[in-house]
C-alpha cells in the first residue's frame, strides 16, 4: 500500500465503528475490538490511515490516552502499522498473508475436501433443448463457415446487444474472447504491470482478484455499503490512488447481487472525467435481473467514443458457461490494441463455439425468461429458510446468482471447515476480499433446486451448532 495515502476522516469513525461502547472490557479494548471488526468486515480497507490519536479522541469524546492504548492493542495484534511521521495504517496480520496469494484456491477448505453438496460454484444449468438445437444448426453451418469468416455473425450479434440497449456499438467495438475471465486476462496483460494500482469493489469477484494479483498489481479496495456503491468515497480513492485500472461489477454484483442505482451511475460518469484510469465494467451478471419488472439497467459511464471505459460481457451466466464465449466492448483503438496482443489469439473463442453462440443468441429471451423464473424461486426459497436463522442477516439480492450472508456470531472460515465435514462445500468471505478480510461473510449461491438448498441449510445449521461456545 506504500505511496497511497487513504485518509479516513475522524468524523466518519462514529458511524464506521457502530455501537462499540455496549461491549464488555476496558474502553481501549472495546474500541480496539470495534476497529478490528470494521477491518474484518471490510469497512476500513487495508492501507486506510487512522486519524491522529488526538483527533479520534476528540471525535469520540475520549481521553487521548484511551486512544493511544487502543492503537497499542491494534499494533500488538498486527492490525495496524505505525510509522513516525506517517501515522497508523491498517494492515493484514502476517499469519493471514496467504489469503492475498493469487494461487489460493477460491473453493476454500471445503471444496478441497470434495464435499458432495457443492455451493462453491454459482453456475446456472445448461439450457438443454436450445443448446442441442444450436449445436445441430452450427454443425450444418460449419462447412460454409470454414470457407468464409465464422466470426462475423457473432461480432455483429454482440454489437447489436449494446446498440439495442442505447450504447451505439459496431463490430469494430467488439473483441471476442473465450469468456469474461479471458477478457479480463487480456485487459490485465495490456494495462497492468507489477505494482500498477487497481481500485476495485470489496467484496468482488475472486477470479478478477486472482488475475490482478498474479500480475503483481496493488489492489485498493473500495468498500461497498450494504445497499450499494459510495460514489463520493470511490471518487476520493481514485484521487488518492490514481489507479491504472478500476474494476467494478455494477450489474447484479458477484457476490452481493447489488445493482448500481441510476443516480450513482450518472454521478460516477460525471466524476470519472477527472480521472485517468481505465474503467472496466464487468457485466457478466447483467442479464440475471430478478426484479419483477426486469429491464436492462442503464449503462454506467456510457459515452460511445470514450477510450477510458471497457465493458466486459459473457454468455456464461446468461446462456451457458460451457460455451466459452465472452467479449470486450471498447473504443475501436482499444479493441485494435488488445487484438494485437500475442495472447489475443489464445484467448479467442473457438470458431465452432462462435457458431453455436450466434445460434443460441436467437433463443436468448426464452432462455433468460425461464432462467429468471427459476432463480427467483430458488432465491426466495433460500431467503425464507435463512430468515428463520437468528445468527445471520442479509439483503435479498435483486439479481445475480448468490446471496451475501452476514454472520452475527461466527467467522465464515471455521464455519465452512465444519460444513465440509458435513458434506457441504461453501466459499468463506475472505475469498471475495481484495484485502483478505470479510471474515464474517459467506456467499451462498441459489443455483441449486429448493430441495438441495434445504439440505444445504440443514447442514449449515448443524455446522453452526457445532461451532458451539468455542467461536
Ligand atoms: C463477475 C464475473 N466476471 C467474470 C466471471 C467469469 O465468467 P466466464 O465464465 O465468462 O469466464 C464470473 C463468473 O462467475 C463473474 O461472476
Amino acid at each position: 500500500m506504500d505511496g497511497v495515502v487513504r485518509r479516513v476522516p475522524a468524523s466518519r469513525f462514529p458511524t464506521l465503528l457502530g455501537d462499540w461502547r455496549a461491549e464488555d472490557g476496558s474502553l481501549a479494548r472495546r474500541l480496539a475490538g470495534a476497529v478490528e471488526k470494521a477491518v474484518r468486515d471490510g469497512r476500513l480497507p487495508l492501507g486506510a490511515r487512522l486519524p491522529a490519536e488526538r483527533l479520534l479522541a476528540g471525535e469520540l469524546g475520549l481521553a487521548r490516552g484511551t486512544v493511544a492504548a487502543t492503537y497499542q492493542i491494534l499494533r500488538d495484534e498486527q492490525l495496524i502499522v505505525t510509522r513516525t511521521g506517517s501515522g497508523s495504517t491498517v494492515s493484514l496480520p502476517p499469519r493471514l498473508h496467504d489469503r492475498l496469494s493469487p494461487w489460493a484456491s477460491d473453493r476454500g477448505e471445503a471444496g478441497r475436501d470434495g464435499a458432495p453438496l457443492d455451493l462453491t460454484v454459482a453456475e446456472p444449468a445448461a439450457p438443454f433443448d436450445e443448446l442441442l438445437r444450436a449445436v445441430r444448426e452450427a454443425t450444418e453451418a460449419l462447412p460454409a463457415a470454414l470457407l468464409g469468416n465464422a466470426s462475423a455473425g457473432l461480432h455483429t450479434a454482440v454489437a447489436e446487444l449494446y446498440d439495442s440497449q442505447g450504447l451505439p456499438t459496431g463490430p469494430e467495438n467488439v473483441l471476442l474472447t473465450s469468456g469474461a475471465d479471458a477478457a479480463l486476462s487480456l485487459l490485465t496483460a495490456a494495462y497492468l504491470r507489477p505494482n500498477s494500482r487497481v481500485v476495485l469493489d470489496s467484496p468482488t469477484y475472486p477470479g478478477a482478484l486472482a488475475l490482478f494479483r498474479a500480475a503483481g498489481a496493488r489492489l485498493l479496495s473500495q468498500p461497498l455499503t450494504p445497499t450499494g456503491w459510495d460514489v463520493p468515497a470511490l471518487d476520493r480513492t481514485l484521487t488518492e490512488a490514481r489507479p491504472s485500472l478500476t474494476y467494478l461489477v455494477p450489474d447484479f454484483h458477484n457476490p452481493t447481487g447489488l445493482l448500481m442505482g441510476e443516480e450513482d451511475r450518472a454521478e460516477l460518469g460525471r466524476r470519472l472525467r477527472a480521472h485517468d484510469t481505465l474503467l472496466v465494467l464487468d457485466e457478466t451478471m447483467r442479464d440475471l435481473d430478478l426484479r419483477d419488472d426486469a429491464a436492462p439497467p442503464p449503462r454506467t459511464a456510457a459515452r460511445a467514443g470514450d477510450r477510458r471505459v471497457a465493458y466486459v460481457g459473457s454468455l456464461s451466466k446468461s446462456l451457458w458457461p460451457g460455451l466459452r464465449v465472452g467479449w470486450i466492448r471498447a473504443h475501436p483503438d482499444t479493441v485494435r490494441r488488445l487484438a494485437a496482443l500475442p495472447l489475443a489469439a489464445a484467448l479467442a473463442p473457438s470458431p465452432f463455439d462462435q457458431l453455436v453462440a450466434a445460434r443460441l443468441l436467437d433463443h436468448r429471451e426464452v432462455v433468460l425468461t425461464r432462467r429468471r423464473t427459476q432463480l427467483r424461486l430458488q432465491r426466495d426459497h433460500l431467503a425464507s429458510r435463512l430468515r428463520t436463522l437468528p445468527w445471520c442477516r442479509f439483503h435479498v439480492p435483486v439479481g445475480g446468482l448468490s446471496l451475501w450472508l452476514e454472520l452475527l456470531d461466527a467467522d465464515s472460515r471455521p464455519l465452512t471447515t465444519l460444513a465440509a465435514t458435513r458434506n457441504l462445500a461453501l466459499t468463506p468471505g475472505h475469498h471475495f476480499s481484495p484485502d483478505g478480510t470479510l471474515d464474517r461473510y459467506l456467499r451462498i449461491p441459489f443455483t441449486l433446486p429448493p430441495e438441495a438448498l434445504d439440505t444445504a441449510i440443514d447442514r449449515l445449521t448443524e455446522a453452526h451448532e457445532g461451532l458451539g461456545g468455542g467461536r
